[in-house]
């Protein structure tokens, strides 16, 4: 139960939009956080993905303007720009999700804060490419803000989009077995 509550501390963290500019990510826990990432499965094990850490806050800024809410980016620390193989699978951009997952809890277990950002449409997605320098076949469709959270007054932390969760009865239908045992 211990670890379910320290698991659920950790999922129910709230994204970070706005990070403290004093407090630097050096590039070895970025290390740690992909080296623990790189662990997670994806499907027939294709691991269809690649991370370029980006610290330089020209390109960072240039990022911020590559998503109608990647902003967050400019002014982050540091960013992941998750790639994601163009190989025309229907599981890779669920793999990317995995990696993505993984990459925040591993933050958060290390006090880091975070957001992701969605680059779009397809012709920002070629532009962020350029600017990380992926080679061919890798998309950057995602970028993920890491830093440590600004202290914020109520005013700063307001936004646009809803909060809450779905609640557990609404989300989770258990399907009752069946008397006969279904198969006739
Ligand atoms: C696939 C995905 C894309 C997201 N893209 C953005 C984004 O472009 N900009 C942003 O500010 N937040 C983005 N987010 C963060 C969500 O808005 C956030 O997780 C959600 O509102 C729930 O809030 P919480 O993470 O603080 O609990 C994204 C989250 C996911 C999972």
């Amino acid at each position: 139960v211990e670890r379910l509550e320290e698991l659920q501390a950790l999922v129910q963290r709230p994204s970070v939009r706005c990070f403290d500019p004093e407090r630097t990510v050096e590039p070895a826990v970025i290390e740690k956080l992909v080296d623990v990432a790189r662990r997670t499965g994806s499907a027939r094990n294709r691991q269809p993905w690649r991370c370029v850490a980006v610290f330089d806050r020209a390109v960072l800024q240039k990022l911020g303007g590559l998503g109608a809410y990647a902003q967050h980016v400019a002014t982050a620390p540091v960013a992941l720009v998750l790639l994601s193989a163009d190989n025309g699978y229907r599981d890779t951009e669920f793999d990317l999700g995995r990696l993505a997952q993984t990459i925040t809890l591993a933050a958060g277990a290390l006090g880091l804060d975070s957001c992701l950002a969605t680059i779009y449409p397809d012709a920002n997605v070629m532009r962020a490419a350029e600017l990380v320098g992926a080679r061919a076949g890798w998309l950057p469709r995602h970028a993920l803000s890491l830093g440590y959270g600004a202290v914020l007054d109520t005013a700063g932390r307001s936004s646009a989009i809803p909060t809450g969760r779905t609640a557990l009865e609404e989300l989770l239908t258990i399907l009752p077995c069946s008397v006969t045992g279904g198969s006739e």
